[in-house]
């Protein structure tokens, strides 16, 4: 029955969480709103406020499991990818609790682990399965063939899918982290209303940094005809740039699973909390015959619990690092 303490801090949150024999007993998540007030994450303010919120974010994470930290057996958390400064103090933090208490650590891959949350639910995709794992910084189709086995069959070619969102919605004045904002204004909003380019790229990739610059110009021009354009048609922009990058994202997922002839396929990332997404993956699926998986809404965006998961099967196939170990900003699989 190990009893895992993971640590997340790859970005703006600071997270812990404790599982034990597989079950997540808790999953802390501090949040850091100084970033709003500059319209996207200032990684050395990330860093400090990661240094502030750690410890009593740990010692909530163990209140809630009900577990001691003498009872810990294994510390897991984020090496990479992610800010380096953020991930410097999680691997610090993780180091000196395992030194302390002489067990061992565990390091985890941040964008293994979106998908490896898939194994914190009742009911979890078999191997192997397909994955689109989109977030702020990645946009990834992952053929994932074991819990650590994984292949990315298709990325994006310059801006993630979670930028273009929140790229969008800087254009459209409104505040960071845009991407729930343009989810929230999109309910009442119609998809229609507004035809945005799909791009044409080849394989599995994807590119959004022309949707971006499109909707730059729309935006531009309409303003300039109509300086109110946007508060009036807010809804109906925010709903047709989500069904454009929902459609971009699933006509790709859908080439994937069909050339790799996989009907288990999955959604991960903090971009995979969005309802159109969510919505039109669920269509798609039924129409396809298609197992889908797609997480809760707080193991969607950042969180400890599924470094814990992750934490937990590595912890099974007895794959432990050392003392010595340095956090990577960039971190392949
Ligand atoms: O995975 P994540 O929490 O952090 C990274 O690893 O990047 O993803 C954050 C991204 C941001 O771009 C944010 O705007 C987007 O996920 N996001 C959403 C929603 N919730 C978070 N995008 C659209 N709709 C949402 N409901
Ligand atoms: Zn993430």
């Amino acid at each position: 029955m190990p009893a895992i303490l993971a640590i997340e801090s790859s970005c703006d949150e600071t997270s812990a969480s404790v599982c034990v024999d597989g079950a997540i007993l808790s999953n802390v998540i501090a949040n850091q709103t100084i970033h709003e007030a500059y319209g996207g994450v200032v990684p050395e303010l990330a860093s400090r406020v990661h240094q502030q919120n750690i410890v009593p974010a740990v010692q909530q994470a163990l209140f809630n499991a009900k577990v001691s930290k003498n009872d810990i057996d294994a510390v897991a958390f984020t090496r990479g990818p992610g800010l380096l400064g953020s991930l410097l103090v999680g691997v610090s933090f993780a180091k000196a609790f395992a030194l302390a208490r002489q067990i061992p650590l565990i390091e985890v891959n941040h964008m293994q682990a979106h998908i490896l949350a898939h194994f914190i639910a009742e009911k979890k995709p078999s191997f192997p399965f397909i994955c689109l794992t989109v977030s702020g910084g990645h946009t990834q189709i992952v053929l994932v063939k074991d819990y650590f086995d994984m292949e990315v069959i298709g990325q994006t070619l310059d801006d993630a899918a979670g930028e273009a969102m929140d790229k969008t919605s800087k254009i459209l004045g409104l505040p960071y982290p845009g991407g729930p904002l343009i989810d929230k204004n999109a309910r009442s909003g119609n998809p229609d209303a507004y035809k945005f380019p799909e791009p044409q790229i080849p394989g599995f990739d994807f590119s959004f940094s022309g949707l971006k610059t499109s909707i730059l110009y729309f935006i531009r021009d309409n303003v300039a005809a109509n300086p109110n354009f946007i508060r009036e048609n807010m809804n109906d922009i925010c709903a047709s740039v989500e069904r454009r990058i929902a459609t971009i994202l699933i006509n790709k997922l859908k080439k994937a699973a069909d050339e790799y002839g996989i009907k288990d396929v999955a959604l991960a990332g903090g971009v995979s909390a969005n309802t159109g997404l969510r919505n039109l993956l669920t269509e798609t699926g039924e129409k396809n015959g298609w197992n889908v998986f797609i997480p809760k809404f707080e193991y969607c965006t950042d969180n400890a619990a599924m470094i814990a998961i992750a934490g937990y099967h590595k912890y099974l196939k007895g794959e432990f690092i050392g003392q010595d170990v340095a956090p990577l900003a960039r971190m392949p699989f």
